[in-house]
């Protein structure tokens, strides 16, 4: 899969081969494509598409991830420089483009107008829900519901994808493709809470990116949701005071960090993500043992573990 990722942009014109190849040696954990190769697996198909695939889904990750700092104007990604600190937003939002639509020419390539349905569905919601949080931005009264919905489009669809094709390209049968979908959505839930969890309780260095800058950036996230829900009115100022300053102006970075630690709010939303990835676990109980299906089981357990 790293290969085939490698070598998709070694043909394209100057700026975008350069900007490819930075983003492509900034790693990444690879998570999207690990489930897509690992429920094909799962689902017994053992065949080159699962590979191809896993580097489609991984092209649509980067190509959003480059759209998502240009958006909400990041300079660091992946420890390092984000596209648009180094080569300007003009370049990136191209790049992005073109990155979207080198993963459709390779995902054509399967020659299966399924795959593309589920490709072409997953990335405008992903789209939607940018567009969605772009709206939402600075709301301090954002609801929990409100909340679940932006990360089911920005993040669990693009799971839930990469789990449905791994069970297409196996040819399950539509109940199970449709619970190994339930298994990526509700483990893509799981990863986003726990990535709203880490910018409040981790550090710049094990993250790769700011910490604290949800909120900088105007994102109401659960565990603040949460927090102002238990009615604390000096807590509310404080969340407030900041998302009208967009920024720690008048308010210290460790006076929201405590307000969500001591109103239990991390706590609550770190059990919501338990609860996601015992769903996606349970989802998996019909597929029979191998170890692609004992790989999958771990997942969750990795996504509520991770630290970066
Ligand atoms: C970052 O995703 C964007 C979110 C959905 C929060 P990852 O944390 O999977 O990013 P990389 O690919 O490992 O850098
Ligand atoms: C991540 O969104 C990009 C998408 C999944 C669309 P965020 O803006 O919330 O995530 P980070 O913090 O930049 O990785
Ligand atoms: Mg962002
Ligand atoms: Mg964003």
């Amino acid at each position: 899969m790293e290969r085939e990722l490698a070598g998709q942009s070694s043909h394209a014109i100057e700026p975008i081969a350069e900007i490819s190849a930075y983003l492509h040696e900034g790693g990444g954990k690879r998570l999207r494509p690990a489930v897509l190769l690992l429920a094909a697996g799962a689902a017994g198909y053992r065949g080159p598409g699962a590979i191809r695939l896993g580097a489609v889904v991984e092209l649509i990750h980067t190509a959003t991830l480059m759209h998502d700092d240009v958006i909400d104007g990041a300079d660091t990604r992946r420890g390092r420089p984000s596209a648009n600190a180094r080569w300007g937003n003009h370049m990136s939002v191209l790049a992005g483009d073109w990155l979207y639509m080198q993963s459709f020419q390779l995902a054509l390539k399967e020659r299966n107008f399924r795959i593309l349905d589920v490709l072409i569905d997953l990335t405008q919601r992903m789209v939607e829900g940018e567009l969605l949080q772009w709206t939402h931005l600075g709301r301090i009264d954002l609801t929990e519901g409100e909340a679940l919905n932006l990360a089911y489009r920005k993040t669990a669809c693009l799971f839930s994808g990469c789990a449905r094709l791994g069970a297409i390209l196996g040819h399950l049968d539509p109940e199970t493709e449709d619970l190994m979908a339930d298994y990526g959505r509700s483990a893509g839930l799981a990863f986003q809470l726990i990535d709203d969890l880490l910018d409040f309780t981790s550090s710049t260095e094990q993250l790769g990116k700011p910490v604290l800058s949800d909120l900088r950036e105007g994102k109401v996230t659960l565990p603040l949701i949460y927090a102002l829900a238990t009615g604390d009115t000096a807590g509310r100022d404080l969340v407030a005071r900041v998302l009208e300053d967009k920024g720690f102006d008048r308010v210290r970075p460790e006076q929201i960090t405590a307000l969500v630690n001591e109103s239990g709010a991390l706590v609550r939303a770190r059990r919501l993500a338990c609860d996601f990835a015992v769903k996606a676990k349970a989802a998996l109980d019909p597929l029979p043992d191998s170890e692609y299906r004992r790989a999958l089981l771990w997942i969750p357990d990795f996504i509520l573990e991770r630290e970066s």
